[in-house]
């Protein structure tokens, strides 16, 4: 994965609305960075068994939409 799909994830992170934590986001983007290196376009379940940094507020629903999204963009599915 490239700078520029990078971009996309944090795009998309802004676009679902996740949260701007400090505690635990860049976590969850470099996880998210490495799930989608892995698997190009994952199922809910795999996202969901992939990722496993503890967020204490529970955004998770946020960051799995996320992450599908821009695997979708990235799968060249979804133009957004
Ligand atoms: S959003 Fe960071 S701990 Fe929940």
């Amino acid at each position: 994965m490239h700078t520029k799909q990078f971009l996309l994830i944090a795009d998309a992170w802004v676009s679902e609305n996740v949260p701007q934590c400090g505690y635990c986001q860049s976590g969850q983007l470099i996880s998210a960075y490495h799930l989608l290196n892995d698997v190009s376009n994952p199922s809910l379940s795999e996202v969901k068994n992939r990722l496993n940094n503890i967020c204490r507020c529970g955004t998770y629903p946020f960051i799995h939409d996320a992450i599908i999204k821009v695997s979708k963009v990235i799968a060249g599915l979804s133009d957004e």
